[in-house]
């Protein structure tokens, strides 16, 4: 039930109840006002006739008596009139006076026995009557007689019935009045002010921060307009602010990310001069060397065969640079990581059987896609199954699975999402810890015709993939690259 409703129903109940309760008491006032009005009326008649009787003989003035009485009775509100002598037993009733008036000789009887005037309601043939009797004394203050004067009482209720009507319309539409006004005020007060209020932060909840309430007025509600106002605007503000703060930390982020990239090209042009300087100097030293011994058949065969090696190394670092300087975008296409890795894998068929390595795959049914460039993951996969294979000479277990995984990026709160996992685990030699904090570096290889630009490469491309690798590895045991890419998130 709505509060406006509630509201009017229960100032509606306490208004019905008090008016109804006042009107209550006020008929019974009323009817006390009219019954004391009425015995009033009676008693006066009473004490005129007592008067007037009192100043004549009962007995020798029957005539006189009986007119006076009839007299009385033509009161319309005077149903008749009984005098009583008591010496003689004498009986006089009004003229029109029909019935039994033994009750009433009772009355006057005890009336004079006591002396005392009686009151009393009742009923005469069917008729409801107040009588008023009282006793008749003569000269010498004695007793002598008593008289009922008998009251029609039809028109006091009559007088009651109508008072009661009164009162009765006078409550309803003090009622009407009164609980129209409590609905049109709680209506106007508060119903509609708060519907405002409800349908405001509706909007707001919804992300409208430009709603606002109307919020005239000097009350609670109005107060809740405002502040809610103020909170409204607050919020716009505050989004602003966290917009602006955003967008001057991607720029900031931007910045950071094209500083680091020059550092890494310094670091790569600097590493690059070292590395190309040493075969370099070898072919120089070598092509010096073939020249002076050209003779020596043997020998200048020897300098040539190291002077092609020594080019093929130059020949395999610029390609590795070139890959990652030139690198495109990745494209960004749905792909199945399954695929990705037997292709892969086929790649490196020759190499797997040349070094017996035993290769197993444990790739989850119904691996989710990944979106990305197929070319530049598979190239990732070919480092890094290459490293596997390298790190066996001696033969050993490549083993190769794929999952997914919910959780987040290292260093990064409440991002968590589903991921495909691929490790590439292997059973060679492993590696020491110094070895692992330098293996993302350029250049950084252990092996006599590595470049060291292998897992940079990688790790470059999975990061453009929204990605990253994780290492374990134990020295002698064998050691485990984890892949992480986000999963395609859209239709399959
Ligand atoms: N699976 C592995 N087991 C043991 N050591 C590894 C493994 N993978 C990488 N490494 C270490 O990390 C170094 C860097 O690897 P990276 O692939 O970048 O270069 P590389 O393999 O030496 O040269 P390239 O990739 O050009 O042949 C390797 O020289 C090796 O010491
Ligand atoms: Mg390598």
């Amino acid at each position: 039930m709505r509060l406006g409703t509630k509201l009017t129903l229960y100032l509606s109940l306490i208004i019905i109840v008090v008016l109804s309760g006042y009107g209550y008491f006020h008929i019974l006032s009323r009817r006390d006002i009219l019954i004391r009005k009425m015995k009033v009326e009676v008693r006066s008649m009473g004490r005129t006739l007592k008067v007037s009787l009192e100043k004549i003989s009962l007995v020798r003035e029957m005539e006189y008596v009986q007119d006076l009485i009839d007299a009385v009775e033509e009161y319309e509100k005077t149903l008749g009139v009984i005098v009583y002598h008591q010496g003689r037993n004498l009986i006089f009733r009004s003229h029109s006076l029909e019935g039994e008036i033994e009750p009433y000789l009772d009355l006057i009887k005890r009336s004079i026995r006591e002396d005392l005037p009686y009151e009393e309601f009742g009923r005469h043939q069917k008729v409801s009557v107040f009588s008023y009797t009282f006793p008749l004394k003569d000269g010498r203050g004695r007793n002598i007689g008593g008289v009922s004067i008998l009251q029609r009482t039809s028109f006091l209720e009559e007088d009651i019935r109508k008072a009661k009507w009164s009162i009765f319309i006078t409550i309803f539409v003090l009622i009407g009045g009164t609980v129209g006004l409590v609905l049109l005020g709680t209506r106007r007060w508060i119903s509609i002010p708060i519907s405002k209020l409800v349908a405001g932060i509706e909007n707001l909840a919804k992300g409208d921060l430009d709603t606002r309430i109307d919020s005239g007025g000097g009350d609670e509600l109005s107060e809740l307009a405002r502040a809610f106002n103020r909170m409204a605007s607050d919020l716009k503000d505050a989004q602003e602010r966290i917009i602006q703060e955003a967008d001057a930390k991607l720029e900031l982020e931007r910045s950071l990310r094209q500083s680091e990239k020059l550092a890494t090209i310094g670091q790569l042009a600097s590493g690059l001069a070292h590395e190309i300087g040493t075969p370099l100097n070898i072919i120089g030293g070598r092509a010096e060397l073939a020249k002076k011994r050209l003779g020596d058949k043997e020998e200048a065969y020897r300098s040539l065969e190291i002077i092609g090696e020594q080019a093929e190394r130059i020949t395999k670092i610029i390609q590795q640079l070139l890959g990652f300087i030139r690198k495109k975008k990745p494209e960004q296409i749905p792909l199945d990581i399954r695929a990705v890795l037997e292709k892969t894998l086929d790649f490196l068929d020759h190499q797997i059987h040349k070094q017996r390595v035993k290769v197993t795959k444990a790739v989850r049914e119904g691996l989710p896609f990944v979106q990305g460039d197929s070319d530049q993951l598979q190239q990732v996969f070919l480092n890094l199954i290459l490293n596997a294979i390298q790190s066996m000479p001696g033969g050993g277990v490549l083993r190769l699975s794929a999952s997914t995984k919910e959780i987040s990026k290292k260093d990064v709160e409440d991002g968590k999402r589903q991921y495909v996992e691929v490790c590439i685990e292997d059973t060679g030699l492993g590696m020491e810890k110094e070895v692992i904090q330098n293996i993302f570096n350029p250049f950084f290889t252990t092996k006599d015709t590595g470049t060291g630009l292998g897992l940079m490469v990688s790790q470059g491309i999975v990061q453009d993939h929204e990605g990253w690798i994780d290492v374990e590895s134990q020295l002698g045991k064998g050691s485990v690259f984890k892949v992480y890419l986000p999963c395609y998130e859209g239709e399959r």
